[in-house]
């Protein structure tokens, strides 16, 4: 059977500020539906994106797993853009300086450092949570973990927002990042180990380089991933909790009454606004998806942020609810790809939660506002009002 099709521009700005209304809409049309203006093949459901996300034989990263030729093309090399075996490999390496054994030394700084930022915040009658949390948190993180210093500290929030920007198909907000992604490329494609500090993972990376631990030149591709991947989706996800919180304030009390249970509020956070709205694969071969049939060879559109919100799936899955704890979600991917930094993302997430909880008795916010983004889905402003200091 075809699968049914929709004239719906998934990169529309109404649809990207507000996408769950296109999810609903998407999903009561199929678990594939065919996506006219991009020509893209859509998966919705929960069941069959997971399906596909295990299944790299015929749903392949190969080919790039962006919406351009231009960014598939620069993402070839990377883990992100390979299939088993060869990336099984690239993995290996990648993950190896993830490690929750190698993080433990970093997760009590990080801790520290988030309870001293909020410590610092509470004294301000207001503030904004996307500059003063989303944005400067992650960028501190990161930077400690690959030992940037300079240059590439003060570039770091452009730099990795364009890198996530430019997954998305042509569009303008594509054309306009692909320069200051490339400049993410170009300073990773000569940074030398002493240009990093001393004991980082990031110097870790070229020292696993130098020993022939990983083949020559892999260190400056993992560090680009690093930055690529590791920023723009965590400043999401920081700027989606305190939105979230602040729009839900019992939610945030039943945190403040119950610190047990901060994993599962960020795991929430993460599922109710997946951070990475949609990722991409290609069909390998004609395929069943749920009754229907997608072409071998079709450019697929994985709708992670259309799956987290499945009824069959989650039961009132437009209800935020701190207490549900989806260790299933799909937001860091699923599979073999299955985000290689989900480690430090839930520290840095587990950080700032509890740092909020202790500190803050109850606060509102102002009106918040999103920028359309071609993958991310984050606030551009959250105002924080109204604080109560614990
Ligand atoms: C809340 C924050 C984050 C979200 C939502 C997120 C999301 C994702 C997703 C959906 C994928 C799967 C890509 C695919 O299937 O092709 C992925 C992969 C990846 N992520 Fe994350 N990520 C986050 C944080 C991080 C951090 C902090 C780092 C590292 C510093 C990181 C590094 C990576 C890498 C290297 C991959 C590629 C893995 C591979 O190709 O095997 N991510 N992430």
């Amino acid at each position: 059977m075809t699968p049914r099709s929709s004239g719906i521009d998934l990169w529309a700005a109404d649809v990207l500020v507000d996408p769950y209304p296109t999810y609903r809409a998407l999903r009561e049309l199929g678990d594939v539906v065919y996506l006219t203006h991009s020509n893209l093949y859509a998966l919705t459901g929960y069941d069959v994106i997971k399906d596909a996300l295990a299944d790299p034989a015929r749903f392949s990263s190969a080919q790039g797993v962006g919406f351009n030729d231009g960014v598939n093309q620069a993402l070839q090399g990377t883990s992100l853009a390979s299939d088993p075996p060869t990336h099984t490999q690239l993995r290996a390496a990648l993950s190896e300086n993830l490690t929750p054994r190698a993080l433990r030394g970093l997760g009590e700084q990080i801790k520290a450092n988030a309870q001293a930022l909020v410590a610092r915040l509470v004294k301000q009658p207001s503030f904004d949570a996307i500059d003063e949390i989303a944005r400067r948190f992650p960028i501190g993180v990161v930077a400690d973990l690959v030992g940037f210093q300079g240059e590439a500290r003060a570039n770091m929030l452009r730099w990795g927002q364009a890198a996530m920007e430019v997954i998305g198909p042509m569009n303008q907000r594509t054309v306009e990042n692909f320069p200051i992604a490339g400049e993410l490329y170009g300073y990773c494609s000569q940074i030398t180990q002493d240009a990093l500090t001393p004991g980082s993972v990031g110097w870790g990376v070229f020292e696993a380089e130098n020993n022939g631990m990983i083949p020559a030149g892999a260190a400056r591709h993992i560090i680009h991933q690093y930055l690529g991947a590791g920023l723009d989706t965590t400043l999401a996800a920081i700027g989606n909790t305190v939105a979230l919180f602040g729009r839900f304030p019992e939610a945030f009390a039943k945190v403040r009454a119950d610190l047990s249970l901060v994993p599962s509020a960020f795991n929430e956070v993460l599922r109710y606004y997946s951070p990475v709205h949609v990722w991409s694969r290609v069909t390998t071969q004609d395929v069943e998806v749920g009754g229907a049939t997608i072409p071998g060879g079709s450019r697929i559109a994985v709708m992670l942020g259309a799956g987290n919100r499945d009824p069959r799936h989650y039961a009132n899955p437009d209800i935020f609810d701190v207490t549900r704890n989806p260790i299933d979600h799909l937001s860091f991917g699923y599979g073999p790809h299955g985000c290689a930094g989900q480690g430090l993302a839930r520290m840095e997430g587990a950080a700032i939660i509890e740092a909020l909880a202790t500190q803050i008795k109850s606060f509102r916010i102002g009106e918040v506002a999103r920028a359309p983004s071609n993958v991310t889905v984050s606030f551009d402003t959250v105002p924080v009002i109204g604080l109560e200091v614990a």
